[in-house]
């Protein structure tokens, strides 16, 4: 009995090329393959068009659960106000006066002309002036130099300070100790 397959006489294709005796057979494609590779085209030729039309991102999606969560969590969310509460207060100017004195003196001066830190009574803003922007930058502080005062203040006292600096004598002259990079007007 013979393992090489030229040698038996019904195989079908003794005359195909053959190399160390392994012949190369010719089946038939199955089914099940050829429809899974007209399905990829069927497929493709739908869902393409699909994708595109229908506008879908992975962005969007992340954009529309913040979104989501946004809506859901609002309520859990600290208020902090976005307009000074304690605008023309005289009380509450009095007690920012005081955290104006131990806290921000040190690096903008008395006067808040600016000595370490920018001038904070001329009419130019790196940051903004809005209550808002302000409230940021005190709380949060800026990266040249403006440490966060949030946790140590707490926003009472960040607002009192504000009113505080609104009362301080205004100039339109550029302070000192404006940060590297820092324009006039931007
Ligand atoms: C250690 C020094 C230091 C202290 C203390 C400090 N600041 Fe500043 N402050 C800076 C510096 C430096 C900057 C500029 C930061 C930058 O440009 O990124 C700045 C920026 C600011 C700005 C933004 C100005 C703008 O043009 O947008 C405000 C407002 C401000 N400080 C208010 C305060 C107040 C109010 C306090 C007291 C609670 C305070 N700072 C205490 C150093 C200080």
């Amino acid at each position: 009995m013979t393992t090489d397959p030229r040698e038996i006489a019904e195989y079908p294709y003794r005359d195909q090329p053959e190399k160390d005796g392994i012949g190369e057979e010719d089946n038939k494609i199955p089914l099940w393959f050829s429809a899974s590779f007209a399905f990829t085209i069927v497929f493709a030729v739908i869902y393409v068009p699909w994708y595109i039309l229908s506008g879908w991102s992975s962005e969007g999606q992340w954009a529309a659960q913040v979104e989501r969560a946004e809506a859901r969590f609002a309520d859990a969310r600290p208020a902090v106000a976005t307009e000074n509460p304690f605008r023309g207060d005289a009380a509450a100017i009095a007690a920012g006066g005081e955290v104006w004195a131990t806290t921000c003196v040190a690096c903008h001066k008395p006067d808040g002309s600016g000595l370490v830190g920018p001038s904070l009574i001329d009419p130019y803003w790196k940051y903004g002036d809005t209550d808002q922007a302000l409230y940021e930058t005190i709380d949060k502080g800026r990266p040249l130099g403006m440490p966060p005062w949030g946790p140590q203040l707490g926003s009472e006292k960040i607002w009192q300070v504000l009113a505080y600096m609104e009362t301080l004598p205004r100039t339109d002259q550029p302070g000192l100790g404006a940060p590297e990079g820092w324009q006039p007007g931007s």
